[in-house]
């Protein structure tokens, strides 16, 4: 599991598959969740974007302003010429760990596997801290931070209940749809991609 925490890993899987694929969820099974948070007209930052279809179909949804991060070079260049056509979107090369952006520009930081990606690294701790930090710096006031995770709760609040940020942390649970505990893109569960995701990570 350990090499989902490596930039070396994510290069070389974007260089090897360039094709779309989502973890966990497609834009369809979490719709409805994120429309109480985000409005259209938001600032949104996709943090380690990959090479998902998240930020496309929120797009074509109608949402106006997409800044998409990833840290592997390969996948921010295949995104990029993918969605040149789009206005309102931006790709960038960044370590969402250190992000360039100023203070309070965003509504929204949307992270859909990239926490849990920080968290199968090295310095982990730090890491997840350190990008935690970074969000709520990023984030305007009253912005939301949105996290999607394959953890247990509470193996992720304690990156986020913190007195420094004054956050109001609330869990949604997905439902499940195979052996994973997390609901993936399967079409049971209005997603899509496949139990692809759920087997790597069951794998180990
Ligand atoms: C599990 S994948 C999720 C990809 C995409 N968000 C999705 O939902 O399909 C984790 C992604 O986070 C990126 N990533 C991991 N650590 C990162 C970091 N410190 N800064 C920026 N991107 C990072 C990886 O390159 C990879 O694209």
């Amino acid at each position: 599991m350990a090499a989902y925490g490596t930039a070396a890993y994510w290069d070389d899987r974007f260089r090897r598959d360039p094709e779309p694929f989502d973890w966990y969820q497609r834009y369809a099974g979490l719709k409805e969740l994120l429309s109480k948070y985000i409005r259209k007209s938001d600032a949104v930052l996709m943090s380690g974007c990959g090479s998902s279809r998240l930020s496309e179909e929120m797009y074509e949804d109608g949402y106006q302003s997409i800044a998409n991060i990833d840290y592997a070079a390969p996948v921010i260049e295949q995104m990029s010429a993918r969605h040149k056509d789009k206005k309102g979107m931006s790709w960038q090369v960044m370590d969402a760990t250190s992000l360039s952006f100023g203070d309070g520009v965003f509504d929204c930081v949307l992270d859909k596997g990239t926490l849990d990606s920080v968290l199968c690294g090295d310095n982990s701790t730090a890491n997840a801290a350190r990008m935690c930090a970074e969000a709520a710096r990023v984030l305007k006031p009253g912005g939301n931070y949105i996290i999607v995770s394959y953890g247990q709760p509470e193996s992720r609040l304690t990156y986020l209940e913190k007195d420094d940020y004054r956050w109001r942390v609330t869990v949604h649970t997905m439902r499940e749809c195979c052996s994973c505990p997390v609901v993936c893109g399967s079409t049971r569960c209005g997603g899509s991609p496949s139990r692809r995701h759920c087997d790597e990570w069951n794998r180990g």
